[in-house]
């Protein structure tokens, strides 16, 4: 659509780090960006005003207004730039809609964990406005020849532009997890103003219902997903959530690509949040860090044993019920466990219920803490991921970088980003971690043990950690691929 030379991309997601993060999603709409744009790409991100985003972004000016958008409340289009680290300023385009964003909670629910009423409206206007910017209709003269969309909120992107006759931008929608999708009754396409036609198995319909997510599925140019492993597990069931037919026909034109970490940012050499900094060379340096973490968490100060960490999401897909029929055990080996997250509320209990019966050896807290998940990372000596699924993860990426092998259940990008420590890998200098399989409290347990008896072989130990600080989690390699796949488009 835009007729410069240079690569436009507009990049549309519901959260960017370090202005609205729930999880993964926002560390990849920060990182990914700059990695595109090292490409010589201009990438320009486009965000939902909530607050924080209008409160955190530098030099806004006003670009378009919108006042008659179907049922849409009006809006105001800024462009603004955001800092996402010393020298990286990127362009975003912020919607500024007070009647949907300005509210205090969450991206995606208000303060009591309850989904905002509204988000079908709030998340419409997001991939509305998105499909204009992307069509020969948009109020601005910056053209993207990509439309990058992002999970279900900016799914109906994709949807608008498919019924939409000018000239228009191709459009990409990655999967980050499939689990979640964007579900809404029936009246939802009129009052977001697709055609009834769309209505349809072949279309917006998921049994009975409309799904953003489904939307971008099928109209989307392109589908990626972020791992190869999690690319093939969601063409089946049961990790393809009922989507698994439209995924499989569409297979061609279906890519995984293994997500990326922020190095700069994820760096035990650099990152200001650790008590002492390391390197893969004096390695005895990140003791210090433990010692903080066991402190500052009242747990018993104590270099050999052996301490776990855990920070994530705590539901059902992360595993965090097999974490807590196992911590008993855990702690008998003897090892200590820290947990640092939030979610189900009746988790939360059990785990904060564990650390009270428990409190040298196991401390958990409750809530979002950026600082706390750094020294975390940097401070315990093998990080627990046992997801039952996990389209990419990125905690088994820092840790390794860290120098903090983790054990993980073998799927999803899980199983694409660490190596099973045996014989044979520490042979060839690749083991990294411990994967187990099936996804039950025993096999975890088992991994655990795995882990504890190699802890207390300081050589071996040693050497899965540096073979993990050595890898490449860079995004460079996906950023090419991604850089690949929009070209295909365009041409
Ligand atoms: P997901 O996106 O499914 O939650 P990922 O592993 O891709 O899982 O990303 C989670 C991101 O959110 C990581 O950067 C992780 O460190 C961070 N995170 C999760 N829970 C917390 C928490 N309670 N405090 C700080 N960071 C957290
Ligand atoms: C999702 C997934 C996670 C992935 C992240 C970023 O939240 O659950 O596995 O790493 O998105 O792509």
């Amino acid at each position: 659509m835009a007729s410069s030379r240079k690569l436009h991309v507009l990049f549309i997601t519901s959260e960017v780090y370090p202005l609205c993060k729930t999880g993964g999603l926002g560390d990849v709409s920060a990182a990914l960006p700059i990695a595109l744009r090292e490409l010589n790409i201009d990438v320009k991100l486009l965000l939902p005003g909530y607050p924080q985003v209008l409160a955190g972004v530098k030099y806004k000016s006003k670009v378009a207004e919108f006042n008659e958008l179907q049922q849409f409340p009006s809006s105001t289009l800024l462009l603004a730039r955001l800092s996402l680290n010393k020298s990286e300023n990127i362009p975003v385009f912020v919607i500024d809609c007070p009647g949907l964003f300005n509210r205090e909670g969450g991206p995606y629910m208000d303060t009591l964990g309850r989904e905002w009423p509204d988000n079908a409206l709030r998340f419409g206007l997001l991939s509305k406005i998105g499909a204009i910017l992307s069509s020969d209709a948009s109020p601005i003269a910056w053209h993207p020849h990509i439309t990058h969309c992002n999970d279900w909120q900016s799914g109906l992107t994709p949807a608008y532009l498919h019924f939409y006759h000018g000239k228009k931008a191709a459009t990409v929608m990655t999967i980050h997890n499939l689990a979640f999708q964007g579900i809404f009754p029936p009246g939802s396409v009129v009052q977001l103003g697709l055609p009834m036609d769309s209505f349809d198995m072949n279309g917006v319909e998921y049994y009975g219902n409309m799904s953003f997510l489904k939307a971008g599925l099928y109209y989307a140019d392109h589908i990626t997903t972020v791992s190869a492993n999690y690319a093939h597990e969601i063409q089946k069931e049961p990790l393809g959530f009922g989507l698994q037919g439209l995924l499989s026909t569409r297979r061609n034109n279906l890519t995984g690509i293994t997500n990326g970490i922020a190095i700069n940012h994820w760096n035990p050499t650099t990152d200001s949040y650790l008590t002492k900094n390391y390197s893969s060379k004096k390695l005895s340096d990140k003791a210090a860090n433990k010692h903080t973490l066991q402190q500052l968490m009242g747990l018993t100060i104590d270099a050999n044993t052996p301490l776990f960490g855990v920070i994530s999401r705590l539901n059902h897909q992360k595993g965090t019920d097999l974490l807590i029929q196992i911590a008993p055990q855990l702690i008998k080996i003897p090892a200590q466990l820290i947990v640092l997250g939030s979610d189900h509320a009746e988790l939360e209990h059990q785990l904060s219920m564990l650390a009270q019966t428990y409190p040298e050896a196991i401390a958990v807290r409750i809530g979002f803490d950026e600082a706390l998940s750094h020294l975390i990372e940097a401070g315990v000596d093998c990080f627990l991921m046992p997801s039952r699924f996990e389209p990419c993860g990125l905690n088994q990426m820092y840790s390794q970088r860290y120098g903090t092998p983790p054990i993980v259940h073998a799927t999803g990008g899980l199983l694409d980003t660490v190596v099973d420590c045996t014989p044979t890998t520490l042979a060839e200098g690749s083991a990294s971690g411990f994967l187990f399989e099936p996804v039950t409290a025993n096999s975890l347990l088992d991994a655990i043990r795995r882990a504890v008896q190699t802890f207390h072989n300081k050589k071996t130990w040693q050497q899965l950690q540096k073979n993990g600080m050595a890898k490449d989690f860079s995004w460079n390699a996906s950023a090419a691929a991604y850089q690949k796949i929009y070209s295909s488009l365009v041409r």
